[in-house]
């Protein structure tokens, strides 16, 4: 056996040794002695929800108003409490507050850093409520008036460039792909605006997680509420909520809320994560369809010609990352009986690792695609692939009377030719092009013409250039974007 005591059996012993310490944890009340120091650490959350200050502040300072005008504790004291809160923030704001792993979590600092500033009436401020609907509060605090907010400013970023982007480019072509093949042709512009439509409901799933989080649950206390007369919707106005919620179990056992902000964040990051691929790949030699900014990419240590697109790597990988997040809290809520589980203090750390890395991807994404430099010379060299018409000749044939079935194979049996004798459709004369189907003439060869091809595509949600000039428009004018000539100021 071990010849020295484990960790854990010295953390015994000197816990039975020594009494609960005054300066530690608020929630020992009924516990002989110290906790062990392994447990300490394990059991802190600090290091991740003291970003919750704010918030957890912001809503003790409401509860507290709250119960000097229900006069559950004395105006006095609700004053005291008020105010030594509001001096808490300001020294946490200038990082004066000593972070200790004893004090486990945010809401035990900021309660025994107002005990030390105003003594006793300090213990009046957490009647009438338990730290598990205290969390719960802090959390739809962040989620509804932080996480929100700040995921639609980058959302919204990212689609502005792209629109500008787009806007400029407006007449540029590039094959459109399906397979990663070369399919039919298409505008820069539509490829670009099908990523702001995709983020634009991205943009809604977090407005309607929002709405759903804006329930406030404090009031829930630790899952019976309380038997004192609070007035839980003077708090929850004080607070911005919408509404209180209905349920003291679900208030304090719950974290769907959390739960949707992850799902909406991965799903974003996985149509950002698009975008990035195709930008890896369109930077490429083998593409070379946009060149990125240095500000945006990094050299080699080894190789000095290299210049890599890390900025739309790292975006891509961060979509792998807040995937996880996701599915790390989707875990440990799973199977976790009602109410609150010390299981559910783990929700934080993916919930701000997934907000945090979704923005920052959002917000570099931007970056990357306003200084991109788009190269229309070769992405039109690539429309130029004369199979890229192959549909808009069977279109001609039907127009013409045939069935499409039958035009597709005239058509077929016309690539066929074209690939046997290494010719392009252009290149065929008009007896060939009769040989292979009776109704060809030589006015099929207009149809060999990309611009011709996308006019023709005139219907809702299609690229014709006039159409994706009126979405264009339709985006500026939702994102703000509409340009304004500036006054010129005479001299
Ligand atoms: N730090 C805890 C959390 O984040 C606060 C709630 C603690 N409640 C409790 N009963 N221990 O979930």
């Amino acid at each position: 056996m071990a010849k020295s005591k484990s960790t854990a059996q010295r953390g015994a012993r000197r816990a039975a040794a020594k009494p609960a310490p005054e300066t530690g944890a608020v929630s020992r009340a009924a516990l002989a002695g110290a906790a062990d120091p392994l447990l300490v650490r394990f059991n802190a959350s600090i290091d991740v929800d003291r970003r919750l200050y704010r918030h957890d502040v912001r809503a003790s300072r409401a509860h507290a108003r709250m119960l000097g005008a229900r006069g559950i504790i004395s105006a006095a004291d609700a004053e005291a409490i008020d105010r030594g809160l509001a001096e808490v923030e300001k020294q946490i704001d200038r990082g004066e507050m000593e972070w200790n792993l004893d004090l486990e979590d945010i809401h035990t600092h900021v309660e025994r850093a107002l005990q030390k500033r105003i003594g006793g009436a300090a213990g009046r401020l957490h009647t009438a409520r338990s730290r598990n609907d205290q969390v719960a509060t802090d959390l739809k605090l962040y989620l509804t008036q932080e996480a929100v907010p700040r995921l639609s400013t980058s959302v919204r970023g990212l689609m502005k460039a792209l629109v500008t982007k787009a806007r400029a480019h407006e007449g540029a072509l590039l094959p459109g792909y399906t397979h990663l093949q070369r399919a039919q042709p298409m505008l820069f512009a539509h490829h670009l605006l099908a990523y702001v439509e995709s983020f634009s409901r991205d943009l809604g799933r977090l407005e309607s997680a929002r709405a759903r989080a804006d329930e406030c649950p404090l009031g829930a206390g630790a899952l019976a509420a309380t038997p004192f007369p609070i007035d839980r919707e003077r708090v929850a106005r004080e607070l911005g909520f919408g509404r209180v919620t209905r349920n003291s179990i679900d208030a304090v056992a719950s974290r769907d809320a959390p739960l949707e902000m992850l799902s909406a964040c991965a799903i974003a990051m996985v149509q950002l994560s698009r975008l990035a691929e195709e930008l890896v790949l369109w930077s490429a030699a083998e593409f070379q369809f946009v060149e990125l900014s240095d500000a945006y990419c990094t050299g080699s240590s080894i190789m000095p010609h290299k210049r890599n697109p890390d900025a739309a790597e790292l975006a891509r990988a961060k979509a792998g990352r807040v995937v996880g997040d996701l599915v790390s809290l989707l875990t440990t809520v799973k199977g976790l009986p009602l109410a609150y589980d010390k299981d559910l203090q783990e929700d934080k750390e993916p919930l701000f690792d997934a907000v945090d890395s979704t923005a920052d991807a959002f917000d570099v994404m931007a970056g990357v695609v306003l200084t991109l430099r788009v190269r229309t010379d070769r992405m039109l060299a690539a429309v130029s692939d004369g199979f890229l018409f192959s549909t808009d000749l069977a279109d001609w044939l039907v127009e013409a009377g045939v069935p499409f079935r039958e035009a597709h194979r005239a058509v077929g049996a016309l690539v066929q030719e074209c690939l046997r004798t290494g010719r392009k459709p252009a290149d065929l004369s008009e007896e060939e092009l009769k040989a292979l189907h009776p109704k060809f003439d030589e006015s099929a060869r207009a149809r060999l013409d990309a611009r011709d091809s996308l006019r023709r595509r005139d219907v809702v949600g299609g690229p014709a250039p006039s159409r994706v000039a009126a979405e264009l428009s339709r985006w500026e004018k939702e994102l703000n974007l509409v340009r304004r000539v500036k006054p010129r100021r005479p001299r």
